[in-house]
């Protein structure tokens, strides 16, 4: 990474599979720390989003990243809640259906995809606090990070904390089923040749599947304050 793109401050990089409680914990760190939260997936998810919207297929990698280098991103991340806007327009419920996390996770394979979003995360970084969680932040985004955590959970509680997520919001689908696409969209995000989801080696791991969101927040946050992150 250039000089210049080393964050200015403090970065806390969040890696880890879908559901392993990433978003919900880099969110109360963020808050607890007064920190920038950014969410990397949102930004995946907008692309397959529109790229659906406009007809393009998944798999049309030149013509997808035409379409993400032309996207305008603003994120603003206010008493815990995070909100994306892309070419002006919120986004940041639509993009939250099974359908498009799938779209995400085939538009990510494709690497100039990945490049057309790589600068606007690091730039995102470049602030004096931030907490940025995805897949790949410390392995390719923020390489450098002081604190890097991987996140991991048992895949059939994953899928249960899926599941209640959906019912939630009024999908009904089986536990099983649920656990069925989870297990092959890790599959073909771990398995990718360009930023597959794997752990940094200088990461600390944690295993979420028995503890609950706040206890893996404090934890991080302490870690963090250990590391020499100063409150925003
Ligand atoms: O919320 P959930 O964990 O289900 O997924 P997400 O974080 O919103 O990410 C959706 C998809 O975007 C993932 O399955 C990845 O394929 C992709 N992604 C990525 O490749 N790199 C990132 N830094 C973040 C997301």
């Amino acid at each position: 990474m250039p000089e210049s793109q080393t964050p200015t401050g403090f970065a806390i990089a969040i890696d880890g599979p879908a559901s392993s409680g990433k978003g919900t914990v880099a969110r109360l760190v963020a808050k607890e720390l007064r920190y920038a939260y950014i969410d990397t997936g949102s930004m995946y998810r907008s692309v397959a989003l529109l790229a659906r919207r406009h007809g393009i297929p998944w798999e049309d990698e030149e013509t997808l990243a035409e379409l993400a280098e032309s996207l305008d991103f603003r994120f603003s991340f206010r008493d815990g809640a995070f909100k994306v806007v892309v070419n002006g327009e919120d986004l940041s419920q639509p993009i939250r259906t099974e359908v498009v996390g799938q779209g995400a996770s085939s538009v990510a394979v494709q690497p100039m995809v990945r490049a057309a979003l790589l600068g606007v995360q690091r730039g995102l970084a470049q602030r004096e606090g931030v907490v940025l969680d995805g897949r790949d932040i410390g392995t390719v985004v923020l390489p450098d990070a002081p604190l890097k955590v991987f996140m991991d959970a048992k895949l059939v509680v994953r899928a249960q904390r899926r599941h209640t997520e959906l019912i939630g919001r009024g999908i009904e689908k089986t536990v099983s089923q649920v656990q069925q696409e989870l297990a092959a969209r890790d599959h073909q995000d771990s398995s990718r040749a360009t930023a597959p989801l794997k752990q940094a080696a200088d990461a600390v791991y944690l295993d979420t599947t028995a503890l609950t969101p706040e206890t893996v927040a404090w934890n991080i946050v302490a870690l963090a304050r250990e590391r020499g992150a100063i409150d925003g």
